[in-house]
């Protein structure tokens, strides 16, 4: 079957470094989810500063949502699976983001803004992660931008392999999202019964992945990695990518970026290198510097 895509070709897959759960905890003004990527990752994840998957079919599990609050030094993207969630911020914008869309927000020097769930029942799902922002950029202007599902480039391959592509690319195809420093990868893979699925990815970028359904074997290893699990893929210098087998369905994220190998030092909603521009971000902030 042609599919016009060209294939991804690897050579030697990255085997699984670690598995790991994630931390169940609360954030916003009490919405439970899972924290999978958390602050002693940093380092080893550079540069992804933090991944949180949140899912459930009981409203008080999301109906508070996270009212206003602050970010700086950093970009946040939120990938909402099922649910609605409308966005607000200090520069004045809007935005909803629903059923497979994402948001991309560069936070830079700093916004503040509220994410509220707009419904009061149902199922939400779905992942915010953050992606940290060279030293040079930290305090750049913010900015944002909604990408409804409609928008995302969404590929087949001939093993019937839906892959999203966020950011990035896959098969030759480009993602909804490049970033130039840091030069991300973010996929949403889903793979059928007895399909597999390579992807490319340079050795010295840090990768992992986490399965949100069913389970997947990676590598030359097969080594499984069941739904609700992250795993940290090894860097190793002859791997020129990832190769994934599923025995049954299975449904994953798949990320990938270049370290920037900078310092990082965070304090709650802010991201910086030094413990000084901490300081400086907290005096901004409550002096009402955040507000453009
Ligand atoms: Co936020």
């Amino acid at each position: 079957m042609d599919t016009g895509l060209a294939p991804e070709s690897v050579l030697h897959s990255r085997e699984v470094e670690e598995v790991l759960t994630g931390v169940p905890t609360s954030d916003g003004a009490g919405v439970k989810l899972t924290r999978v990527l958390s602050q002693p990752l940093q380092r080893r994840l550079d540069p992804f500063l933090m991944l949180d998957a949140f899912g459930s079919e009981s409203a008080n599990d999301y109906i508070a949502g996270f009212p206003n609050h602050p970010h700086r030094g950093f970009e946040t993207i939120t990938y909402m699976l099922f649910g609605r969630m409308r966005h607000r911020d200090s520069a004045g914008h809007e935005g909803l983001l629903e059923n497979g869309g994402v948001q991309w927000m560069v936070a830079g020097r700093g916004v503040i803004h509220s994410e509220m769930p707009e419904q009061e029942e149902g199922r939400m799902e779905g992942f915010q992660l953050w992606l940290n922002l060279a030293a040079a950029d930290k305090m750049s202007a913010p900015w944002y931008c909604d990408i409804p599902n409609a928008k995302l480039p969404q590929i087949q391959t001939p093993e019937g392999v839906g892959v999203t592509i966020i950011a990035g690319r896959s098969h030759g195809v480009e993602g909804a999202m490049q970033r130039e420093k840091t030069e991300p990868l973010y996929l949403d893979v889903h793979l059928p019964p007895g399909s597999s699925f390579q992807q490319a990815i340079p050795s010295g970028h840090n990768a992992f992945l986490y399965v949100y359904h069913g389970e997947v074997a990676v590598g030359e290893k097969r080594e499984r990695v069941a739904a609700g699990h992250m795993a940290i893929l090894a860097n190793q210098a002859n791997a020129d990518g990832v190769k994934l087998n599923a025995g049954s369905n299975a449904r994953l994220i798949l990320l990938a970026g270049r370290p920037l190998n900078e310092p990082i030092v965070q304090y709650g909603p802010f991201v910086m290198n030094t413990r000084e521009e901490i300081e400086q971000a907290m005096v901004d902030y409550r002096n009402g510097r955040f507000v453009s």
